[in-house]
């Protein structure tokens, strides 16, 4: 059977789990994949021709995107698939969309770090953004290029600079992390994975990632050590697939999913549903830091209500507090690349 978020009802995602609903009030969306053609695009647009919530999938990389579109063309779904190639294509790929999701760029190697993509990326996201800006201002992007700590203000500088930035619609993807814990604390209580609901919060790398453990549905607990090893196990859990990938890359199917589970919940939001919440690193007043990942409440504007950090254990709350001047830095690198040209 096809996983809980692809099945053809409306459901919604929420942080004591998830809730089917009728489709009566189903509105589709036009989403844009810019970076199709990648470990996770290609996975990542799978997983959306495959949804009803999609009418339509505009398909942007700088190579190889015209064989993905036709691929993915002949899977008898109802949404239109149609592939962009290059700059020149880039505006013409991003008409009329209401999602955007980017995970272009390159990958980790054994050994980096997510920051050690920066020189690379960085660039690539902004001159996305620049054309999203452009061309769908009001869309929503979900950002899943790393490090994700940096790109999202990189995106958002972007958007200021074209003087169309709107705080609640610029995303940055953590989900992973959260399907991540949802999964090892399954597996380590014996519970069904799709039954349990972490929230993580803070940022997308190392110690910048906080599982809140302590706010698990269903409720778990654990010995200091198992806690501890479980957490940092969440924090690096990156970290093992590129490793087992051993030179090949990082995650890309679990990140695909967590992808589409996110892009799916931003088009349940757009449809007018309530109580679609999902953790995003989004523009924040949380903590001292100004982009930061907490439980969002999504609507047809996007973040509607920032839900902030809950109650923190002794223990998460000093994860917290080794995480802010981790994630300082990187959102001022990433301002610093766009304003300090
Ligand atoms: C990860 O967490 C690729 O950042 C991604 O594995």
């Amino acid at each position: 059977m096809l996983p809980r978020f692809l099945r053809p009802t409306i459901t919604i995602a929420t942080q004591n789990g998830a809730k089917q609903l009728s489709t009566s009030s189903q509105r589709n969306a036009k989403v844009a994949v810019m970076g199709a053609s990648g470990g996770i695009g290609q996975p990542l647009s799978l997983l959306l021709k495959q949804s009803p919530l999609v009418t339509e999938l505009s398909l942007y990389d700088v190579v190889n995107t015209p064989g993905v579109a036709a691929d993915l063309s002949h899977i008898n779904t109802a949404s239109k698939v149609t592939g962009f190639t290059g700059p020149d294509e880039l505006k013409q790929s991003l008409k009329g969309v209401q999602v955007v999701v980017i995970p272009a760029g390159v990958p980790r190697k054994p050994g980096m770090s997510r920051d050690d993509l920066f020189n690379t990326n960085a660039s690539i996201v902004r001159d996305l953004a620049q054309a999203v800006a452009e061309v769908a201002p009001k869309a929503f992007v979900a950002i899943i290029s790393n490090p994700v700590n940096s790109t999202v203000p990189i995106a958002s500088e972007v958007f200021q600079k074209a003087g169309v930035y709107d705080p609640n619609r610029i995303f940055g993807v953590t989900t992973l992390d959260i399907v991540r814990a949802n999964a090892f604390i399954g597996e380590a209580k014996g519970l069904d994975p799709q039954k349990v609901s972490v929230p993580v919060i803070g940022g997308h790398s190392g110690i910048t990632i906080i599982p809140l453990i302590s706010q698990a549905t269903p409720s778990v607990s654990f010995p200091q050590d198992q806690l501890k090893a479980l957490t940092e196990r969440i924090q690096e859990a990156g970290t093992e697939v590129v490793k087992a990938k051993a030179g090949t890359g990082s995650a890309t199917l679990s990140m695909a999913y967590a992808g589409a589970r996110f892009a799916f919940s931003l088009i349940r939001a757009l449809n007018g549903e309530s109580n679609v919440v999902e953790c995003s690193y989004v523009r924040s007043n949380v903590t001292e830091a100004k982009y930061f990942s907490t439980p969002v409440v999504l609507g047809k504007n996007g973040v509607e209500k920032n839900l902030g950090l809950g109650k923190l254990s002794d223990f998460e709350s000093k994860l917290l507090a080794a995480a802010i001047p981790e994630l300082k830095k990187n959102i001022q690198k990433g301002e610093d690349f766009i304003n300090k040209k």
